[in-house]
C-alpha cells in the first residue's frame, strides 16, 4: 500500500501574528513543488486565517491544534469545526499529550472531539502515546491499545479515511530524546495491526501513522524509511523554517 507521507508542524503556543506570517511564507516557499507528500501546519487559533491567507495557492494544509464537537454555542475557550473550516483549515489535532496531561482531557472528551472533527469534514489527527513511567513498566502496548479503542470508539471504517494517527511517546516530546527508529517502527506496526482488528485490513493499510517526538533534520530520514512510519508530527523543529524545510524535504 502506497501511503502519501504527511509532514505536520505543530506550532503549539508560539508565534505572534507577524512571526506566524513570516514563518508560513518561508515554509510555503520551500514546500512548493513537493508533489509526492502532504505538508500541514497547525498554528495557534489566533493566526489560523492569516496563515491560510499567506499560504493561499500553495498545497500546504492548515489544522487547528484542537477542536470542539459542537458547531457553536456556550463553550468558552473552544473552537468549532466550522470555525476551523471558515478560517481556511481542513484538519484538527486531537488528544495531544499536552491536552491530556496539562489540561486533563480524558478519553471521552477526546472521542467527542474526534467525532466532531469527522462530522464536520475535518481530518482528525488523533494523538496517542505513553509516558516514560508507562514504558518502563512495560505498559506501552496495553496503554496505546486502550487509548486507540477509546479515542476511536464509534468511528466507522468509512470515516477512518479522514483519520490520521500520531504516535507521540510523551518522553520524546520536546526532550531531544527521539524514539529509535526500531522502537517507533515496532509501535507503528502494532497500531496498524490493531486497526486491522478494529476495522478492516484495507483500512489499516491505508491509515497514515505519524511519529512525533523530537523529530529533527538529522533523524527524519531514518524514521521515514521505516515501513510503517508515514509521516511526522513536529513541534520544536517546526518553528524554525530551515529545520522544517529540511524535514519536509526528507529523502
Ligand atoms: P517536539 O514536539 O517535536 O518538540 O518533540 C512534538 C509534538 O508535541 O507534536
Amino acid at each position: 500500500m502506497n501511503r502519501r507521507p504527511l509532514l505536520a508542524g505543530n506550532w503549539k503556543m508560539h508565534t505572534t501574528v507577524m512571526e506566524a506570517c513570516q514563518l508560513a511564507a518561508e515554509i510555503g516557499k520551500c514546500s512548493a513543488g513537493l508533489a509526492d507528500r502532504d505538508v500541514l501546519l497547525a498554528p495557534p487559533y489566533t493566526v489560523l486565517s492569516e496563515v491560510a491567507h499567506v499560504l493561499q495557492g500553495s498545497e500546504v494544509l492548515i489544522a487547528s491544534q484542537n477542536v470542539c464537537w459542537e458547531e457553536k454555542g456556550a463553550f468558552t475557550g473552544e473552537i468549532s469545526p466550522t470555525m476551523v473550516t471558515s478560517a481556511g483549515g481542513s484538519a484538527a489535532i486531537i488528544g495531544h499529550s499536552e491536552r491530556r496531561q496539562i489540561f486533563h482531557e480524558d478519553e471521552e472528551i477526546i472521542n467527542k472531539r474526534v467525532h466532531g472533527a469527522l462530522t464536520f469534514g475535518l481530518m482528525a489527527i488523533f494523538c496517542i502515546g505513553e509516558t516514560l513511567e508507562e514504558r518502563e513498566a512495560d505498559k506501552t502496548f496495553e496503554l496505546l491499545e486502550s487509548q486507540i479503542r477509546a479515542g476511536l470508539a464509534g468511528v466507522t471504517a468509512e470515516a477512518m479515511k479522514k483519520v490520521v494517527v500520531a504516535y507521540e511517546p510523551v518522553w520524546a516530546i520536546g526532550t531531544g530524546k527521539t524514539a529509535t527508529k526500531e522502537q517507533a517502527q515496532e509501535v507503528h506496526a502494532f497500531i496498524r495491526k490493531l486497526l486491522a482488528e478494529m476495522f478492516e485490513k484495507d483500512i489499516a493499510e491505508s491509515v497514515r501513522i505519524l511519529y512525533g517526538g523530537s523529530v529533527k533534520p538529522d533523524n527524519v530520514d531514518e524514521l521515514m524509511a521505516q515501513p510503517d512510519i508515514d509521516g511526522a508530527l513536529v513541534g520544536g523543529a517546526a518553528l524554525d523554517a530551515e529545520s522544517f524545510c529540511r524535514i519536509i524535504n526528507f529523502t
